[in-house]
């Protein structure tokens, strides 16, 4: 790896991008961002200030944080990074266009990582010169604040780099064994959604009422241990092997009656009102700043996650 610097390139500066870049440089890293938009310098500067503010308040006592610098040119913010995050658009002809482009200015041996929440390695590397170099790299949103990284590295080496650069940033790095649409997590997201929307289409209850179920039930208990591990408690002493033979069949039943909603105008009106309804009148950075709050508050009170 070209780790002849300390630099990190973060390309494409929305929601994503800027989160990366606040937790980049609260662990110590320069970074140099780019986004060809108008103007966006200021917008994204207030952004990371305020994430970079949470990334503190996780990391509890003082660290060294690296710099962060805004170029006009893309050239100028891949030169000499040993790390390239890109975070554009989910398009595959965009980004493919863009990875030329990084290419052509990115130092021999860095490491071109995409954010992408569904597309695939083996779409977006297709006509990529250094294929061996790029790797998908999945955080949850906002990735300053959710542990998760979800990597798919079809070189052994390089999978092993990426999954020590990110443990490095306090991530929990997951690796996929093949690329995937959605990846792991966004699968499993996609499958309650899924169902989280027949619950209203059906109308066996409503908005806020299928979210607290949520909140206050499965995903409590998620924060803590996973689907699988879950079942292993569910089944008593016998575990998940008493599990599978007692109530395998029941989750048959329940899978068989799950639905696959179509999403009609009519049923995305009817979930923007049960959203705006849960929402009670605040606004999405209202709701974003409590939620960031919670996420603070959950992270504190989990061994391991700050350092
Ligand atoms: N939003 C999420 O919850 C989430 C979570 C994880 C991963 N992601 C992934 O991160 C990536 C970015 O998503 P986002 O939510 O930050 O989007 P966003 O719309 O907030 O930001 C995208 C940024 O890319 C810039 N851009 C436009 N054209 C570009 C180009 N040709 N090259 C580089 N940048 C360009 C835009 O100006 C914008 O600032 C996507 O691949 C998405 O799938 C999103």
């Amino acid at each position: 790896m070209a780790q002849q610097n300390n630099t990190i390139a973060v390309i494409g500066c929305g929601l994503i991008g800027q989160s990366w870049a606040a937790l980049f440089a609260g662990y110590g890293f320069d970074v140099r961002a780019w986004d060809p938009a108008a103007n966006w310098q200021a917008g994204f500067e207030a952004s990371v200030a305020a994430a970079l503010e949470q990334v503190r308040v996780l990391r509890r006592s003082a660290h060294a944080e690296g710099r962060i610098v805004t170029t006009d040119s893309l050239d100028d913010a891949v030169r000499g990074a040993f790390w390239i995050q890109e975070n554009a658009p989910e398009s595959v002809p965009l980004k493919i266009d863009l990875y030329a482009r990084i290419e052509a200015g990115a130092e021999p041996g860095a490491i071109l990582a995409s954010s992408t929440s569904s597309l695939t390695w083996s779409e977006l590397s297709r006509q990529l010169r250094h294929r061996d170099r790029f790797i998908t790299a999945h955080p949850f949103n906002p990735p300053h604040l959710m542990p998760l990284v979800e990597v798919y590295a079809a070189d052994a080496s390089v999978r092993a780099k990426a999954e020590a650069f990110y443990n490095g940033l306090q991530r929990k790095t997951v690796m996929l064994s093949r690329d995937a649409v959605g990846h792991i997590a966004n699968r499993l997201a996609s499958a309650l959604w899924r169902e989280a929307v027949n619950i209203v289409d059906q109308g066996i209850a409503d908005v806020s009422a299928v979210d607290a179920a949520l909140v206050h039930g499965p995903g409590l208990r998620w924060s803590v241990v996973g689907a699988h591990m879950a079942y292993h408690l569910g089944g008593g002493a016998g575990g998940i092997e008493h599990y599978l033979e007692h109530l395998g069949p029941s989750q048959e039943r329940r899978w068989a009656s799950l639905g696959n909603p179509t999403l009609t105008p009519e049923l995305c009106r009817r979930i923007v009102d049960g959203v705006m309804q849960e929402a009670a009148g605040r606004s999405v950075a209202q709701l974003q700043a409590e939620r960031d709050a919670g996420l603070l508050r959950a992270l504190a009170a989990r061994p391991g996650d700050a350092s």
